[in-house]
């Protein structure tokens, strides 16, 4: 019998930003149906290691390797890696000349992800403004979210979800995150205040990355109170 692959696996890697290395050796493996939550301060490389994982130009893995159901993603672009089942929402999406309604019903006609689950982020009275133009910051998570959901991902990496989204929204999209956990998707999200963690049904592994790479791994709220007693300094002596 073939062994099973982890559904995502990072081993050692290294993600150079402009010249500068900015993921520092990161390892780790997310399984089938996991939701994992990524702490850190500003400027750690959260966001470079989901950009290096989706693939995006500019942040190439320049040591080790991502490897996804077992297979090593180095040479597949950012559109082969969605087909595989990799989403990516974004921390700062750019505007586009296309309406919400029309990107949705693509979305819904090419994964046949049912719409219910966009109404339930609250996003019908954006349905027809043009993506992301003049969004307020809740409403671009929102969005994202929605779109990262009807891509029906088995990987979604959501890239700070929480920040920007108003006391009454966070609930909203903490249930949008536990319905794709109840769908079976795999999640990797990204947060520096934590905040959406109380919404969410469940988190089996948190990490704390710090300077690129992730200095301690456990539960939830063992990291919170750590991170919230001592600060990121804490974890600061074991990156150097
Ligand atoms: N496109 C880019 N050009 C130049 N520097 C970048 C770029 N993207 C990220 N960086 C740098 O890499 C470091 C990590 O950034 P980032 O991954 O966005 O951190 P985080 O998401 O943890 O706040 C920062 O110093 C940031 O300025
Ligand atoms: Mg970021």
């Amino acid at each position: 019998m073939l062994p099973i692959m982890s559904l995502l696996k990072l081993e050692d890697v290294h993600v150079h930003v402009e010249q500068k290395e900015v993921v520092k050796g990161v390892n780790l493996k997310v399984e089938r149906g996991e939701v994992h939550v990524l702490l850190g301060p500003n400027g750690s490389g959260k966001s470079t290691l989901l950009r290096a994982i989706m693939g995006l130009p500019g942040y190439g893995v320049t040591r080790g390797k991502i490897l996804f159901e077992g297979r090593d993603l180095d040479s597949l672009k950012p559109y082969e890696r969605a087909r595989l089942g990799i989403a990516l929402m974004h921390q700062n999406p750019k505007p586009i000349s296309v309406k919400l309604q029309q990107v949705i019903e693509e979305l819904c006609k090419r994964y046949g992800a049912p719409q219910d689950l966009v109404q339930k982020l609250g996003v019908n009275g954006l349905m027809d403004r043009e993506l992301f133009k003049g969004f307020s910051g809740g409403e671009i998570k929102r969005v994202e979210l929605a779109l990262t959901i009807l891509q029906k991902p088995k990987l979604a990496m959501l890239d700070e979800p929480d920040s920007g989204v108003d006391l009454g929204n966070l609930r909203l999209v903490g249930d949008a995150i536990n319905s794709l956990a109840n769908e079976g998707a795999s999640i990797l999200l990204v947060t520096h205040t934590g905040v959406i963690a109380d919404y969410l049904n469940k988190v089996d592994f948190t990490h704390v990355i710090v300077d690129g790479r992730i200095v301690a791994s456990g539960e939830l709220n063992e990291m919170l109170n750590l991170i919230r007693e001592k600060g990121y300094q804490a974890f600061m002596r074991w990156t150097s």
